[in-house]
């Protein structure tokens, strides 16, 4: 084993011991969430899908609640953050909440190269989506009693009301059958133990004609030098480097992802692969790998949008 795998297994072992530290990085990023979110309901857009959220789910909000405000700030009623790790904390929502809303009444442009040259996915035009949010929506979604009653209940413990965060340990049992008009995450799907009865509870959660849209990250998060490394990993190497941590990475393949989504009944509207450069040679896979098809073996990225049939 190599000085990387063992400092790894540490790291495992010391996550057995002592709770690892909350934080993820991405959403303290205003612009980020903006950025992110913006690029969701483009490309739903251009298949055709309602950019007019009342209901939406965010899975994994990790550090702030802001890809999920701008859902709010944009016209929807109902926002329900769920989260294995309760990450987000009151003031860093606030503050994102506040620049969020700096950002929509510039009209900023969404931010891409620079520091979000690696964000996903990638748009042909950056430039702030008018068709999607016009002069009309926007001034009814920022008027200023709005923007108060969402600011107010970002102060609350968010238990109950527009937001509510459902962290650590967030389940979707909490939400009726074909409630929710949109799910949304980002880095997360990857990350999803149960990935199976994740998918099967996002179809049941949405209305129909409702859809979902997971920008998922297949990498290896640092596990390996190689962007596909973690795939060279037995099962005990693995076990051993989660250790005790909450969430890890399912090292699930993007067939695997276009498999469920498929199986649970969704119609799959877009799939935009990433490919990846640089990875393993094949014989480096362990065994449960061996099989993979060689479009896997090459995806570092999916992006996903799927609806429920009408
Ligand atoms: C890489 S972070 C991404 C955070 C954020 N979406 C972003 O774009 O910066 C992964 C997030 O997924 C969350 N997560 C992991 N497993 C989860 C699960 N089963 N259900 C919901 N969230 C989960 C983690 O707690 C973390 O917030």
């Amino acid at each position: 084993m190599t000085t990387s795998v063992w400092r790894h297994i540490l790291r495992g072992i010391k996550s057995s011991i002592i709770a690892p530290p909350v934080g993820t990085g991405g959403t303290v990023s205003a612009e980020y969430c903006y950025s992110v979110y913006l690029r969701h309901m483009v490309i739903a857009d251009q298949h055709g899908l309602a950019t007019s959220p009342k209901t939406i789910v965010e899975l994994g909000p990790g550090d702030s609640l802001g890809i999920g405000l701008m859902g709010m700030l944009t016209g929807a009623e109902q926002y329900y953050a769920l989260d294995a790790v309760r990450h987000a904390k009151r003031e860093e929502n606030i503050r994102v909440f506040d620049e969020l809303v700096k950002l929509l009444k510039s009209r900023s442009p969404i931010p891409s190269g620079g520091e979000f040259a690696e964000v996903l996915p990638t748009l042909d035009d950056y430039s702030f989506p008018n068709k999607i949010l016009n002069e009309f929506k926007l001034a009814q979604t920022l008027a200023p009693e709005r923007l108060s009653r969402l600011r107010l209940a970002l102060e609350s413990e968010l238990t109950e009301g527009p937001i509510r965060y459902l962290a650590p340990m967030g389940r979707t049992n909490e939400l009726r059958d074909n409630s929710v008009d949109m799910i949304i995450s980002q880095a997360v799907m990857e990350h999803v133990d149960q990935l199976q009865d994740t998918y099967s509870e996002c179809f049941r959660c949405l209305k129909h004609s409702g859809f979902m849209s997971h920008q998922i990250d297949l990498r290896c998060h640092d596990t390996a030098p190689e962007w596909n490394g973690h795939w060279k990993y037995s099962d005990l190497t693995w076990r051993l480097m989660r250790g005790g941590r909450p969430w890890f990475i399912n090292r699930q393949p993007c067939s695997a992802h276009l498999g469920l989504v498929k199986q649970t009944g969704f119609s799959l509207r877009a799939e935009i692969k990433q490919p990846g450069n640089f990875g393993i040679a094949r014989e480096q896979l362990a065994s449960r790998f061996r099989l993979i098809s060689e479009s896997d073996f090459q995806t570092a990225g999916i992006f996903v949008l799927a609806s429920k049939p009408a």
